[in-house]
């Protein structure tokens, strides 16, 4: 992990390939999640087609551009990110938390990332959306008799 680091050239952003990289990264994230992830897409904002709407994903390549070093035109934007408010709305559990990086794995796997890009993204990646956890687990119903 000692190869990424956050100096010009160097950085994730960079090593990603830059904005259109990181767009089609995005793209890859929603329809992945849209196939495999019904109750994760169902939280997002929709368009007429039933798909996750231009505006959620715009916005959210438009961060990940930033937090992954390259230009910060989210923060000039929408102000600093504050991930926990802007998610208070919405119930992220374990079980959102993982179907989030699951499909974040998907979008790299088909963009091709791989070595330690990929596994510095992906340890990222957890450490962040489990940070972003405000609702606890429904408790487990397999195998309680009454
Ligand atoms: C852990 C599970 C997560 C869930 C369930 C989740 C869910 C959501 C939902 C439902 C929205 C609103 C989209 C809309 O308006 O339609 C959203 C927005 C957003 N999410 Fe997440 N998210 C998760 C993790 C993350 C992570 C790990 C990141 C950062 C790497 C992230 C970054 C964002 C950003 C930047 C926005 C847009 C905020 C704004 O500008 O309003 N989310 N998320």
């Amino acid at each position: 992990m000692s190869e990424i680091r956050n100096e010009p050239g160097q950085t994730p952003f960079d090593k990603l390939g830059g904005r259109d990289a990181v767009k089609a990264l995005v793209e890859r994230f929603y329809d992945a999640m849209e196939e495999h992830e019904p109750t994760l897409a169902a939280l997002h904002q929709r368009d007429e087609h039933g798909r996750v709407s231009r505006e959620a994903r715009d916005r959210f390549a438009l961060f990940l551009v930033g937090w992954l070093g390259g230009p910060q035109d989210y923060m000039l934007l929408h102000g600093h990110p504050r991930l926990r408010m802007r998610h208070a709305r919405v119930p992220v559990d374990s079980a959102m938390r993982d179907a989030w990086t699951r499909s974040m794995k998907i979008a790299m796997e088909a963009s091709g990332v791989t070595g330690a890009l990929r596994e510095f993204l992906e340890t990222r990646f957890a450490e962040l959306a489990d940070f972003l956890r405000n609702t606890p687990d429904a408790p487990a119903t397999g195998g309680a008799r009454t």
